[in-house]
């Protein structure tokens, strides 16, 4: 029973019918791709290691799971050609150790539980062959599991069944658990006399039938779980169903979500309290929503944290990716407002349409209400950043921060030329390009003098001759 446990993933099959330069497992379901899922499953089981078969597209495959981080120590193997699952497996057997409880798994079929998987486990207890099965209406395609009594005796392939075999509605989900000790021996014994001319994984029931280890069925109803990915209209299917159980999961918690069939959750998303998240909004990587938070409709928030009471109006597009985006208690954002990596909005901030924040914090009760730009500036207390107004943080080669201290009121369609920095309580008058600092409490005009010519006659379109 406490056999260490070791995860194989068959990732080898060309997924033809995706019609995709990407393998097949390297499509994306809830924004990572499909393997990651099946990968971050296995870690759930605290599993000694996890080998992943691959075959097909190999080296982008290898390439894509480097580059993640994945908590589980991993092992690539390569198949080459592809000679059916029995062969996969039999490529893996060099990279598993003789203790091991061996848990079968697909790359492509990426919303298993980690609790079905536990209690397969614990179906299989270290010494049983344990399959995981599902009756389906429609069986076509799968493998059956025939049963003497209630014993399973055999998986047959839809091709190798009897027509009375391929009346059973039990069928094998791709997914089991068998020690390694036994599991070897029956993998040096297969071969490929079957309809597919396919070395089958499935081939080793019959051999644990006739050694007379106990082959058990752990079932279960929910083919949301062992559903694979063959088709995009199977990932769009699929990523809907998951996307609902999402939904409902954080309904659960008391999240208000206006319509759970218009919500996209890729990655993480924590909520508190009375939160409430409006249509079509997309969350990626991970987000965090305070107390009270309420997100207008058509929002797209990546990497970041909104404290408690903020209100994120309809169309705003926020993006933390490395650095993170932070948004006051409090704080209002949007509609159509764009805050990239390193925005740091203290509380009671107000950011308005068209406005752009990147890399710069913002004192509490500071506000820049509309079509302004703030780059790596920060910004103090109760600052008024008018309309139009921007920081010119580049100068073609490096990036300069601009200083505007507490209770200053910039005027519209300023230029703040950084490195400057706008002493406190100053005003800015509108229209100046500022390029030296200011001192606190001054009022700075930097433009050209108006001048007004009296009764001045503006030119006439010629008549044509
Ligand atoms: C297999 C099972 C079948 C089961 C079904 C569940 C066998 C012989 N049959 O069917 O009983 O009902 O899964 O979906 O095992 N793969 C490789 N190398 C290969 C062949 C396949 O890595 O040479 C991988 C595929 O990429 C896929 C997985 O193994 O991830 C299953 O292969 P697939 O062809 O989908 O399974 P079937 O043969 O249809
Ligand atoms: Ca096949």
């Amino acid at each position: 029973m406490n056999s260490p446990i070791d995860v194989v993933v068959m990732a080898a099959g060309k997924g033809t019918r995706m019609k995709s330069r990407l393998p097949k497992v390297l499509q994306r379901l809830a924004g990572a791709p499909l393997l990651q899922h099946v990968l971050a499953t296995a870690a759930q089981l605290q599993a000694r290691c996890a080998v992943v078969i691959t075959g097909h597209g190999a080296e982008q495959v290898e390439a894509a799971l480097q580059s993640s981080a994945s908590p589980l120590a991993m092992q690539f193997v390569r198949q080459e050609p592809q000679l059916g699952t029995g062969h996969a497996m039999q490529q893996a057997v060099p990279a598993l150790a003789d203790d091991g409880l061996v848990v079968v798994l697909s790359g492509d079929v990426p919303l298993t539980r980690a609790d079905t998987l536990q209690a397969l486990i614990a179906a299989s207890a270290g010494e049983r062959l344990a399959l995981l099965t599902i009756a389906f209406d429609d069986p076509t395609g799968y493998g059956r599991i025939v049963r003497q009594g209630d014993q399973v005796q055999a998986i047959v392939e839809q091709k190798d069944a009897t027509e009375a075999q391929r009346k059973i509605q039990e069928v094998y989900s791709g997914i089991m658990a068998v020690p390694a000790r036994l599991l070897k021996p029956w993998l040096a014994r297969l071969d490929n006399h079957n309809a597919q001319g396919e070395f089958y994984l499935t081939d080793i029931v019959k051999f644990a039938v006739a050694d007379g280890v106990e082959v058990v069925a752990h079932t279960i109803t929910d083919a949301l779980q062992v559903a694979g990915i063959n088709s995009p209209a199977q990932l769009a299917e699929l990523e809907r169903a998951h996307q609902l159980r999402v939904a409902q999961a954080l309904m659960e918690q008391g999240v208000r979500l206006r319509d759970p069939a218009r919500l996209d959750v890729r990655g993480q998303l924590e909520c508190a309290q009375d939160v409430e998240i409006d249509i079509n909004c997309i969350f990626e990587g991970q987000v965090r929503l305070g107390e009270g938070v309420k997100i207008g409709a058509h929002c797209v928030l990546a990497h970041c944290s909104i404290a408690a009471g903020a209100v994120i109006h309809p169309f705003t597009h926020i993006d933390g990716e490395k650095t993170g985006v932070t948004v006051g208690e409090g704080a209002l954002v949007g509609p159509f407002a764009r805050l990239r990596p390193g925005a740091q909005l203290g509380p009671e901030v107000h950011i308005g349409n068209f406005v752009e924040v990147k890399n710069s914090t913002m004192a509490k009760g500071a506000k820049a209400n509309h079509l302004a730009y703030l780059g790596d500036a920060t910004v103090g207390e109760r600052v008024n950043y008018g309309a139009g107004s921007i920081t010119a943080n580049y100068d073609g080669a490096n990036k300069h921060r601009t200083v505007i201290e507490a209770d200053v009121h910039v005027g519209s369609n300023c230029v703040l030329v950084a490195p400057v920095t706008i002493g406190a309580g100053g005003t800015v008058g509108g229209g100046s390009t500022i390029t030296k600092s200011t001192e606190p409490g001054a009022l700075s005009v930097a433009r050209g003098k108006q001048i007004s010519i009296a009764n001045w006659a503006r030119p006439q379109k010629k008549k044509p001759s």
